[in-house]
């Protein structure tokens, strides 16, 4: 399973992708908002320090400024991803750019009817969204198991990867893992918790001790 960092904080990013576990990363127009800064600018930084796909998103509600602005931003740099809303006009965007050999991912996708049309316009991605799902009384981990069994389903024509946004736990990536989905964009204190258990950090404060014990060193 992939893991993408979901936001346009750049010293998160830097630190997190020196882990060597972040795959790529995910912005929106809210996490762009929230860093204060220029948004193409942010965006260039971010691909020059993470390697895989940094999804941008678009800003315009029509197809022809959407298409002129997922031009702009595939111009960035080779891994931008250019996001695009589950509209009609953002299928449309989605299908002329992927024609274009640009990768689209199609955000705030909330049914497996949703994902079908995404997958069919030629998306690289699709952004489910649990977490806001989770929030208005839905199982939002259902829809995860929904697309991935679609897609599964036709191994031969569906290559769009279900990536598994608006995640809130640990909890919600390790059902999607189960479930197959194939990337989880993740708020990187998700990301940090995942390698967090007390008994962890108890059995390894009772090493140290014993370690010091001994009296010796290994270098
Ligand atoms: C995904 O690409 C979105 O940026 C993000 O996961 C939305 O998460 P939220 O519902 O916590 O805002």
């Amino acid at each position: 399973m992939k893991f993408f960092i979901d936001t346009a904080d750049i010293d998160q990013i830097r630190d997190l992708a020196g882990s060597g576990l972040v795959d790529g990363v995910t912005t929106n127009p809210s996490l762009v908002a929230k860093s204060g800064r220029n948004f193409l600018e942010v965006i260039e930084e971010i691909c020059g320090i993470v390697d895989g796909p940094v999804s941008a998103e678009v800003a315009a509600l029509d197809h022809a400024t959407m298409l002129k602005e997922g031009r702009r931003l595939a111009q960035i740099a080779g891994n931008v991803c250019v996001k695009v809303p589950l509209t009609w006009d953002g299928l449309k965007t989605t299908r002329a750019l992927a024609d274009e050999g640009t990768p689209v991912n199609v955000t705030l996708c909330f049914s497996a009817a949703q994902a079908i049309l995404a997958a069919k316009a030629g998306a690289a991605f699709v952004s489910p969204f649990v977490g806001r799902l989770d929030d208005i009384g839905h199982e939002g981990m259902d829809l995860i198991a929904d697309i991935v069994e679609i897609f599964a389903a036709y191994p031969d024509t569906i290559d769009t990867e279900v990536l598994v946004a608006s995640v809130r736990t640990p909890v919600h990536v390790i059902q999607a893992a189960k479930m197959g989905a194939h990337v989880a964009t993740l708020p990187p204190a998700v990301l940090r918790q995942l390698a967090l258990h007390p008994l962890t950090d108890k059995g390894l404060a009772a090493f140290v001790k014993d370690w010091e014990g001994t009296g010796q060193s290994i270098l």
